[in-house]
């Protein structure tokens, strides 16, 4: 059957009431392949299958495909990429995973990490072979090394990515469907053998499918699902997209899987003041600061998130300010879009700019940039240890943006395994049900290090994609 007759059914049983529409046969497709979600995993694995040769449908309940990957800003973790080795940085996948281990403090599943840091090359080559940019190469909080990959010039990550991956699906032809809800996984003797689904005009149909892949993200934006498993974040803003409340989770729950570490939920020490805005954490690894409202620096900027936020937390207001300078601002094109976003402040002097953004003590903060360029000119921090310091602050004007911290992330998720199997409470693989991205657990422990989603969703995205087409193709006669 057709897309053009399903929607004429779909009219059909519209136009039906009451019993007569309950009685009415939901119209039905087949497919090799659904996904449930339009981010970086679920784009991933759709191309990965298509390329495979499954017929896929993507199915994205938003009115626009991207996910919350479309707004990610600061990079994609990989080490001994083709990339670092033209800019000369020495790296392995073995530093990646014991950054990452220790970022999620240890409580991360080391098969998964394995994973993520042995195949974040490939997945870089991955993206470059669909005409992806990822030619710039910085460090976020909590890396050894610098390896979070972005498009040239420091540009946010998530546009480049979410366009080549949507470029990469329409010039296939892809069957990809927005206003389209997944409300139910179909199982058969306890496989799952397809999706039903509601569009945009409440219609509902069943698509029968071989396997499904679950890459519908995290809850950050659910922020009672937050405050249910972390009370002490209620009334915090999230840094997520309005689509990310978990829905993937009770569709898997409901089939039997397993969750993990569902209380592990991050908070990213810098949104913008007053915004749903956050500010990427590359601010600070390209060199910025951040200060009290007294003008005084009170952690390392490159503390894990974690740590940083907490930092923050305890300040007066519960705010602090990124510092930073032209040179700054020069190597990151992403902030000309918070100049843009007006959440820049600018003054000649520190004084200046303590007056200009509510630092109460400008000479404070003049003698705190003053004391940091020391300590970057012996790349040496004797106050918190900062362990990179790629430029002073000196060329005025100066710059400041008011942050504290929202959430941003939920390192918890369904458990699944190094095929990207979905695990029940049996601790047995679900045939047929496949996850990637934030919907999983595991990967990240307990705190995701910065960079690592995006190298997440792509690595674990491919995974899926090809173990669930070869699981679709070996059940194609059953
Ligand atoms: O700060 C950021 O740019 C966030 C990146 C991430 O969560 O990976």
């Amino acid at each position: 059957m057709d897309r053009r007759q399903v929607l004429k059914i779909g009219t059909v049983a519209a136009l039906l009431t009451g019993s007569k529409l309950a009685a009415a046969k939901r119209a039905e497709e087949m497919a090799d392949v659904v996904v449930v979600g339009s981010g970086g995993s679920g784009f991933t694995a759709a191309i990965t299958a298509f390329d495979a040769g499954a017929k896929v449908i993507v199915l994205e309940k938003m009115p626009i495909t991207g996910g919350n990957s479309q707004l990610s800003a600061g990079g994609m973790n990989a080490a001994e990429t083709v990339i670092q080795a033209r800019k000369s940085i020495k790296d392995s996948w073995e530093i990646m995973f014991d950054d990452t281990m220790k970022g999620g403090k240890n409580i991360s599943d080391p098969k998964l990490v394995e994973i993520l840091a042995k195949n974040s090359a490939a997945s870089i080559d991955f993206l470059l072979s669909l005409g992806g940019d990822m030619t710039d190469v910085g460090r976020m909080a909590g890396a050894s090394v610098n390896r979070c990959h972005r498009p040239t010039g420091g540009e946010a990550v998530g546009h480049n990515l979410v366009h080549t991956l949507r470029q990469n699906a329409i010039k296939r032809g892809m069957d990809v469907r927005t206003g389209s809800r997944a409300i139910k996984l179909l199982t058969d003797g306890g496989k799952v053998v397809g999706v039903e689904v509601r569009d945009r005009f409440g219609r509902q149909y069943d698509i029968k499918a071989k396997a499904v892949v679950l890459a519908s993200g995290g809850f950050s934006s659910n922020l009672e699902r937050v405050a249910k498993y972390r009370p002490e974040y209620a009334g915090f803003s999230s840094t997520n997209q309005p689509g990310a409340t978990g829905d993937g989770l009770d569709l898997a729950v409901a089939v039997g899987a397993k969750l993990r570490d569902m209380d592990q939920i991050q908070i990213h020490p810098t949104q913008a003041a007053g915004s749903k805005i956050l500010i990427t954490e590359a601010v600070r690894g390209n060199g910025a600061i951040m200060v009290n409202r007294e003008g005084k620096r009170f952690v390392s900027e490159l503390a894990t998130r974690d740590a940083a936020s907490a930092a923050v937390l305890k300040q007066t207001g519960g705010s602090a300010f990124l510092i930073l300078d032209q040179n700054i601002r020069k190597s990151l094109k992403q902030i000309e879009g918070y100049y843009h976003l007006a959440l820049c402040k600018e003054g000649v002097t520190p004084q200046e700019l303590a007056k200009a953004c509510g630092i109460t003590d400008g000479d404070a903060l003049a003698d705190t940039i003053k004391k940091y360029n020391a300590f970057q000119q012996a790349k040496k921090d004797d106050e918190f240890g900062r362990a990179d310091m790629p430029r002073p602050i000196t060329e005025a004007n100066f710059i400041s943006i008011e942050i504290r911290p929202g959430i941003h992330y939920t390192m918890g998720g369904v458990v699944f395994d190094t095929q990207t199997r979905v695990i029940n409470e049996s601790d047995q693989p679900i045939p047929g049900l496949y996850a990637a991205g934030e919907v999983t657990g595991g990967v990240h422990g307990a705190n995701r290090l910065g960079g690592n989603s995006i190298s997440e969703t792509i690595t674990f995205g491919r995974i899926a994609g090809a173990e669930a087409t070869a699981y679709a193709k070996a059940n194609r006669s059953t």
